[in-house]
Order: structure tokens, then C-alpha cells, then sequence
């Protein structure tokens, strides 16, 4: 049930189609290069991109801008403490600050890092450092028609196999990432998770969660394993994460805010390291790249993110959202994750082969047909990987409603109708490194 009304509003326009073919072109085939303005449900991503509430937005006139002992930063340590159960924090600009701050302090050259599956942000902050990222997902995670519960899950198989290659000496570190948005935002067990600290130990190494979204995957949790049936959202998230040494943050996700993010540490010699590194990198302790009315709203929103009717209406939404593109008829990853519908364009568009990027152009024609922009998540944005070719759509927070919601799965109903007549595409043009040419590179239609 919706938790929630609206009291300000932003206006939002579908362009005439000749408006949006024209933006496609000028985009090079890229919905990256396309102005906000030109799209009218905006599906990119969920991060940075929800409606704060009115208790965050009077927060932000409270913050408080001194550069050292600014309250705002006590506001965010007790809510930290409260909502996941950490005592230190180290607030910075956005998550991947908090990956260099604490990847920085925690690997050297010739290290391994193991992940259920590392998000692209985090595999480059890995190897950054000279380390190797190798990800652990269970078999399921790639398979998107099978069920199951928690298929986000960390493989210890997997792990152990990779620990007795190398050795345990060159794996300091241990990262989930709950949810595994690289896994199609599939959730983690807290079974899993205690499973992961034993390996952790077992090892030696340095056990991290990546938090980004553990509002959701609480409620996964609570709805799907057994043990939490009749625990509370807060209660289940402190337990998951109480199993980690320390965790990175992204606060525009499950923070709730547009901005920010931080380390959590109980450790005291790693907080002392890491405080150091973000002086370095992203600024004093208490403020870390943030402005202090950013850290005020960002501590109202990590206890929002973990009320009931929140995270119930926002998982709920999600779910809502699949069944209605299910219903139209779009091959979809299921069970649909915590923020996001992850499209089957594989499955959508047959007669085209990976290297006509069967997802870009389907994040074409939805755009083209429909003013919705989506995200291509397969053989354009990981060359050379083994990987099913998803359109991700994810649903920004508190933002969109039914209605929004409709409208794009009536898009996708429009463009399964006319599916044999989209045209593949190749690169026009890229960008030197290739993990990042989904961003800048520009396409063009083959039969052009
Ligand atoms: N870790 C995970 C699991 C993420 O999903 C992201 C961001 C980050 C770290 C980095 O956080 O953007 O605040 O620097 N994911 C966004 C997305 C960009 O669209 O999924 P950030």
C-alpha cells in the first residue's frame, strides 16, 4: 500500500516522435547523451534520482556547514549506530568515495578481491589498485527464468576454489553487495551472509559489506527466509550487516538523498586509516565532500529507508512493475530485484546476434516509441564477457507512480509489435577504455 502523497510536483512532457527520433540521432544512439528533458520516464537508474520527503527536505535548512564538528555529522553517526549498527563513520561524496577511501586502505598490487558480483564502480576501485576483482555469484544468478529465493546469494564454492588457485595470503578482502545489483538486483540471505563471515575468518580477510541497498534486501529477507518471518525491517538489517568488519555506502540509493555516501567501521585501526585517506581524497571527517545540509538529510533518510510502509510499498512497487510487463508479454528476469525490472532483449529481439546489441536497441525503441529510457546491460556495456543481454529499467524512489508505470509497459507492448522490423547497431565511435564505452561511445542503425 503507497506510504506516501505528494506535495511538490515536477512537471514532466512526452516530445512528438519526430522530437524523439531526432534526439535519438543527435544522441549518437545513446540515451546517456540524451537531455533529461527529452525523456519522459526516466528509468536510468535509481540512484540520486528519488523524491526526498519533507522531513529531509526541513533537515536540509537545519544542516549544519561548520567545516569541523558540524552537527550534522552527529546526527549522521547516531543514525548509522541506530540503523545499521555501526559506531564510525566516514561520510563521502557518493559510494565510489567510499570504495577508494576503504579499498584504498584495505589492498595492494598482486591482491584478489572476492564479491558475489563486483558493480562496475567497484571492480574498477579494485583494480585501481593493482588488485584482481573476481566475482563468486551462485549459478542461478545468471539464469533468468529459473526461480529462487535469494539469488543474489555469494558462492563459497566458488570462493574457495578461486582461495585454493591463488592462496588465502593474496585475499585480504571479502565484499557483498547486498543487493547484487549486478545480479539483477537479486537479494542475500542472512544465511548466506553469516556463511561468508565464517569463510572471511577462515581466510583471514577483511569482510565488507556493500550497502548500498540493505533496506530492500531486509524486506527480501523478511518475506523469504524463514528465520526472519516475524522480525522487523530494522531488526533484520543490523543483523546482516552486524556480520561485516566494515561497509561502504551509497546514500543515493537506500540514503534516500541525491547525493552522498560513507564508510561504517567498528574497527578502530581501519577508521583511523580510512579518516586519513579521505582527508586525502574527499575531505574532513566530519564532512567528507558532502555539504553538512546533505549529511542532515542523508541520517533522516537511512531511518526512512528502513520504516515498514517504505521499503514494503518500494519492493511492492518494483514487483508491481514486472507483472505488469509480464502481462504485455516482455521476457523479463525473474524474480524481479529490490530496484529495478532487468528486460530479456535476447529474448525480445532473436534475429539479432550480441554483436548487433540486440539491448541497445531495444533501449531504442523505447525510447523512440515511448519517450522511456532504460539502461543496456549486456554485449555493449561489458564487451567480451559472457553475459545475457538486460535492459535494466530502474524505478528512482518514491518518484513515479501507476500511471508512469503503465505507460511504459504500454510502450513495451508497442515495440513487441513492430519487434522484427528493429534494426541492430554498431559503434561509431568509442572511447579509449573499453569498460566505459557504454557511456560515451555513439552508435548508428546497421541499415543506415
Ligand atoms: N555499489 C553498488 C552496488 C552500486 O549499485 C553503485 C552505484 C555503487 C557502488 C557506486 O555508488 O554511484 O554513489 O558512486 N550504482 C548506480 C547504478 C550508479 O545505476 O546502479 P555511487
Amino acid at each position: 500500500m503507497v506510504a506516501y502523497k505528494s506535495k511538490v510536483v515536477e512537471r514532466i512532457q512526452l516530445p512528438s516522435r519526430e522530437r524523439r527520433e531526432r534526439a535519438l540521432e543527435q544522441a549518437g544512439y545513446n540515451v546517456f547523451d540524451l537531455a533529461a528533458e527529452d525523456v519522459f520516464i526516466d528509468l536510468l537508474t535509481d540512484s540520486g534520482t528519488g523524491a526526498m520527503s519533507d522531513e529531509q527536505w526541513a533537515a536540509l535548512l537545519r544542516g549544519d556547514e561548520a567545516y569541523a564538528g558540524s552537527r550534522s555529522f552527529d546526527e549522521l553517526e547516531s543514525a548509522v549506530g541506530e540503523v545499521m549498527g555501526f559506531s564510525n563513520v566516514v561520510p563521502t561524496h557518493q559510494g565510489r568515495g567510499a570504495e577508494n577511501v576503504l579499498y584504498g586502505t584495505l589492498l595492494e598490487d598482486g591482491d584478489v578481491a572476492l564479491n558475489n558480483t563486483h558493480f562496475d564502480t567497484t571492480r574498477a576501485h579494485v583494480a585501481n589498485q593493482g588488485a584482481d576483482p573476481v566475482d563468486c555469484p551462485v549459478a542461478r544468478a545468471h539464469d533468468l527464468t529459473v526461480d529462487g529465493p535469494f539469488k543474489g546469494n555469494f558462492s563459497l564454492d566458488r570462493a574457495r576454489s578461486v582461495v585454493d588457485d591463488v592462496g588465502s595470503e593474496r585475499v585480504p578482502l571479502v565484499i557483498l553487495t547486498v543487493t547484487n545489483n549486478s545480479a539483477a538486483g537479486q537479494p542475500v540471505s542472512v544465511e548466506n551472509t553469516r556463511r561468508v563471515r565464517e569463510f572471511a575468518d577462515e581466510i583471514d580477510a577483511t569482510f565488507v559489506i556493500d550497502a548500498c541497498r540493505f533496506a530492500e534486501n531486509a524486506a527480501f529477507v523478511a518475506r523469504r527466509e524463514a528465520e526472519f518471518a516475524d522480525a522487523e525491517i530494522g531488526e533484520i538489517a543490523r543483523e546482516q550487516l552486524g556480520y561485516a568488519d566494515a561497509l561502504v555506502m551509497s546514500g543515493k540509493k537506500d540514503g534516500l538523498v541525491n547525493a552522498g555516501g560513507f564508510v561504517a567501521t567498528d574497527d578502530e585501526a581501519l577508521f583511523e586509516k580510512c579518516k586519513q585517506r579521505a582527508i586525502l581524497y574527499e575531505g574532513f571527517p566530519t564532512y567528507g565532500g558532502m555539504a553538512g545540509r546533505d549529511v542532515a538529510a542523508m541520517a533522516v533518510g537511512l531511518r526512512e529507508a528502513v520504516e515498514e510502509a517504505y521499503v514494503t510499498d518500494r519492493i511492492d512497487q518494483v514487483r508491481a512493475f514486472a507483472a505488469m510487463l509480464e502481462d504485455v508479454g516482455v521476457p523479463i528476469y525473474t524474480p524481479p530485484g529490490g530496484h529495478a525490472v532487468y528486460l530479456d532483449a535476447g529474448a525480445t529481439l532473436p534475429h539479432l546476434s550480441p554483436d548487433e546489441f540486440p539491448g541497445q536497441a531495444l533501449v531504442c525503441a523505447l525510447y523512440r516509441e515511448g519517450g522511456v529510457r532504460g539502461v543496456e546491460l549486456g554485449s555493449f556495456a561489458f564487451p567480451g564477457t559472457d553475459r545475457p543481454e538486460l535492459v535494466r529499467l530502474a524505478v528512482p524512489r518514491r518518484t513515479y507512480h501507476d500511471e508512469h508505470l503503465e505507460h511504459v509497459a504500454e510502450t513495451a507492448a508497442a515495440v513487441l509489435e513492430t519487434r522484427e522490423s528493429i534494426d541492430g547497431l554498431e559503434i561509431a565511435s568509442e572511447p579509449a577504455v573499453p569498460e566505459l564505452r557504454h557511456f560515451t561511445a555513439s552508435l548508428e542503425p546497421i541499415s543506415s
